[in-house]
């Protein structure tokens, strides 16, 4: 399956996703990496791969045309399902149903608790004993659609929310590229 990421930032989580698809035996080839910041770090690193990418700020266009910029790209590439990696926009529900079942996200929390930002000081705050982070269809629902995976992280004590995610991320790392091959496989 040919897979499309789109990220805002580092994009540590879609090197995650290029590098297991030098496995042999994985079931998805990543032919885009999409970005709404032109300067975003992890473009620049797909770039060095040799993946296609594609940058469009949504800076001074209606939400529709920026979408459609972004739709467009995708479908030019032959992309067939679509990994959202710290992609930092709502997507509207429109781009949503085009796309219906063939987006997936992941999420710094153990969903469905912490929806939205901050949750890693938000799962501290709470006097949780364990973080962690999910993988999810994306659905009109913020961080609201079907759960295919999720990673339990211990809370330690004095832990900060910079810490927590540290620990989370090298399981985001782990859980990512996994759930999105059994989910192109199923
Ligand atoms: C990750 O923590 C991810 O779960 C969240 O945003 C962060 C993105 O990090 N959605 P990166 O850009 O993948 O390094």
């Amino acid at each position: 399956k040919k897979l499309g990421i789109l990220i805002s930032g580092r994009g540590s989580n879609m090197a995650s996703l290029v590098e297991a698809a030098r496995a042999p035996d994985c079931p998805y080839a990543v032919v885009l990496v999409a970005s709404d910041k032109p300067d975003a770090p992890g473009l620049g690193w797909a770039e060095g791969q040799g993946i296609a990418t594609f940058a469009q700020s949504p800076k001074g266009m209606a939400k529709a045309d920026y979408e459609a910029r972004i739709d467009a790209a995708l479908r030019d590439a032959g992309v067939e399902a679509i990994a959202l990696a710290g992609y930092m926009r709502l997507l509207s529900d429109g781009f949503v149903a085009a796309w219906r079942g063939r987006i997936v996200n992941i999420h710094p929390s153990l969903l469905p608790k912490y929806k939205g930002l901050d949750t890693h000081q938000r799962a501290i705050d709470a006097g949780d004993a364990s973080a962690g982070c999910s993988v999810h269809i994306v659905t009109e629902e913020l961080d609201g659609g079907e759960l295919l995976g999720q990673v339990e992280v211990p809370i330690l004590p004095g832990d900060t929310a910079d810490a927590l995610a540290a620990r989370v991320l090298v399981e985001e790392h782990r859980l990512y590229p996994r759930v999105v091959a059994e989910w192109l496989n199923r």
